[in-house]
């Protein structure tokens, strides 16, 4: 197994042991260039990289912060965006310097160009160092779906009834999820140099050991991060339930 698995007791040691790993980053490369997610999972490991950044152990102030994807469309102040969501649980709590972070525009007219804009923003500041990500009921890795190709870059897609489903608790009702997102691709994903997937609880078990598990397919987007020379799992004991012997 060239990838390295941790399971950890519950979600508050995840939050530790994932924070660890990303403060370990930026100790190593004070301006690192990460890639965050959005959901309830990070919660946990956002709790805990505050505490560390109070606390005086931390300095984020030079890191670079990018996010995974973003509803389309979505106004950026719209509590319901992901950008706002960062702000709220993360990056307001923490010193950081507000130039240093680049977001998805849920309002951009021309799609593509704000893919291309972003990819290259991220080619600019030299690539991402770290990518943070949850996983999806239905393995998705960020808003790649399944049947998402290993190759794909950011772009604009069409969400899955279950990713509408597992976001609505954003909203007021369940139909005012957006039918879209952006999202960077698998391949943007992939050409990070470190990838932390994280996953809690018992709704995740079945996605968490399909991907691990089975073989590499479109089906289970998360399956594909195996291929990543650089991948750490965290899991809670839940999560990691179904897990056969690897
Ligand atoms: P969650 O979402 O952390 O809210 O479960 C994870 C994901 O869909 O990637």
């Amino acid at each position: 197994m060239p990838w390295r698995l941790e399971i950890v007791q519950d979600e508050e040691a995840l939050g530790k042991a994932a924070a660890r790993i990303i403060a370990e980053q930026v100790r190593a490369q004070p301006d690192s260039v990460l890639a965050l997610p959005t959901g309830r999972t990070p919660l946990c490991v956002y709790r805990e990289l505050t505490t560390m950044d109070q606390r005086g152990e931390l300095d984020l102030r030079r890191v670079r912060f990018f996010h995974l994807d973003e509803f389309y469309p979505m106004a950026m102040d719209s509590p319901a965006s992901f950008q706002a969501f960062l702000w709220r649980e993360f990056l307001s709590q923490v010193s950081i310097d507000r130039a240093n972070v680049h977001f998805l525009n849920g309002l951009a007219e021309d799609t593509t160009a704000e893919c291309r804009r972003y990819e290259e923003r991220i080619v600019a500041v030299g690539g991402l160092d770290l990518v943070v990500l949850g996983i999806g009921v239905n393995g998705h890795i960020a808003f790649n779906e399944p049947g998402s190709p290993v190759d794909s870059r950011t772009r604009l897609v069409t969400l899955c009834r279950e990713s509408r489903a597992a976001s609505a608790y954003l909203f007021a009702s369940a139909e005012e999820v957006p039918h879209q997102g952006l999202t960077m691709g698998i391949g943007t994903i992939m050409e990070g140099q470190r990838i932390l997937l994280i996953a809690v609880g018992e709704r995740k078990a079945r996605a968490v050991s399909q991907s691990l598990g089975h073989s590499l397919t479109p089906s289970l987007p998360a399956s594909f991060l195996r291929q990543h020379p650089d991948l750490t799992v965290i899991l809670d004991q839940e999560a990691a339930s179904l897990l056969k012997k690897i």
